[in-house]
């Protein structure tokens, strides 16, 4: 009976909880905003509360001693170095050789294992979630930015230096918009929640006919990816357009990674999901339009099914992997 804690640290919330080793059972799940401008320190220290408390819960939950926990598992947002533990760039919490995971070890007393929050997210819905039973895996999380994770014959893909799987940096368009990465055309810059909010704003400036507006009571500064999706739900043709236009993004590059890795399964996870089939539709028709036709055939595209979770459940899935050098089971 062994217990570990997963962490995901976003742009704008912390999701700790802890989980048994096999992946059954989950205590004490509790979600704090990271106020990033409180600085590393500050969003470090949340953290380990958060730990402290997820652990003290399930102890009294489970009713074991703080011995069953083997350590906590911890995704952070952009490049990292996972020998060292170190967090490299995250531009959207501002920090530069963060050393993460040692401070958790500080801070926790438990042994921590660090990865990428995508690569993470992927990990989590390949092992409890949509994409279960895969053997080559892709997965995407769109919320603020893109992450991605590439599985390959049930483990973890990180490349020659941990960078493997940032496809919401692949280019989708030579001389296309801006990125935050500071490159151009990035898949990030056209179908990241951020994105979709940007391209609707655009849209609204040239196309009058539309009730986006009135969804944020004129104010369209305070459009985000989810009023699109209610709007194209409302049949609003402003943001079926957008919604089209972000399938369209999407299966371009998702048809490149089928065409390079041959996965078995795509799994999306994140808050575009919600937009549903007036997504996945023309996605898989992008997609079919442009990949191979046995690797479209060999694979299957589907929203994830651990909404809020995915990324704390492979946190934890990618600490099992770090300390035993195998696959959770
Ligand atoms: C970062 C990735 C991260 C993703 C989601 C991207 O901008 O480069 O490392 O996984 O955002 O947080
Ligand atoms: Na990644
Ligand atoms: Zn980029």
């Amino acid at each position: 009976n062994q217990f570990i804690v997963g962490v995901d640290l976003g742009g704008t919330n912390i999701v700790v909880c802890a989980m048994s080793a096999d992946g059954s059972r989950q205590y004490g799940l509790c979600s704090e905003p990271t106020a990033a401008h409180e600085g590393a320190d500050g969003v470090i220290a949340r953290m380990a509360r958060m730990v402290n408390t997820a652990v003290a819960d399930t102890m009294r939950e489970a009713g074991v001693s703080r011995d069953a926990f083997l350590g906590v598992g911890v995704g952070a947002p952009g490049p990292l170095d996972r020998e060292k533990g170190i967090v490299l760039v995250a531009p959207n919490l501002n920090w530069h050789n963060i050393p993460l995971r040692d401070r958790m070890t500080e801070l926790t007393g438990l042994a921590a294992a660090l990865d990428n929050d995508a690569n993470c997210a992927t990990y989590g819905e390949w092992w409890v979630g949509a994409a279960r039973g895969a053997k080559n895996v892709i997965g995407m999380t769109i919320g603020t930015g893109i992450g991605g994770g590439i599985i390959l014959d049930g483990r973890l893909y990180h490349g020659s230096s941990d960078v493997a799987g940032e496809i919401g940096h692949t280019t989708i368009d030579q001389t296309g918009r801006r990125c935050g990465c500071g490159n151009y055309g990035c898949l990030e810059a056209y179908a990241s929640g951020t994105a979709i909010a940007e391209r609707a704003r655009e849209a609204l400036s040239f196309e009058q006919l539309s009730i986006l507006p009135d969804l944020v009571n004129g104010d369209v500064s305070k459009i985000t990816a989810a009023t699109v999706y209610a709007a194209a739900a409302q049949s609003d043709a402003v943001a079926i357009e957008i919604v089209r236009d972000t399938a369209r993004f999407l299966g371009t590059g998702i048809a490149n990674l089928l065409n390079v890795f041959n996965p078995d399964c795509v799994v999306i996870a994140g808050g575009v999901t919600q937009a549903g089939e007036a997504l996945f539709v023309p996605l898989r028709q992008e997609v079919r339009r442009r990949a191979f036709k046995p690797a479209v055939d060999a694979c299957r595209i589907v929203p994830g099914t651990l909404p809020g979770t995915a990324g704390v459940v492979g946190a934890v899935a990618t600490f099992i992997a770090q300390h035993t050098g195998r696959p959770p089971a």
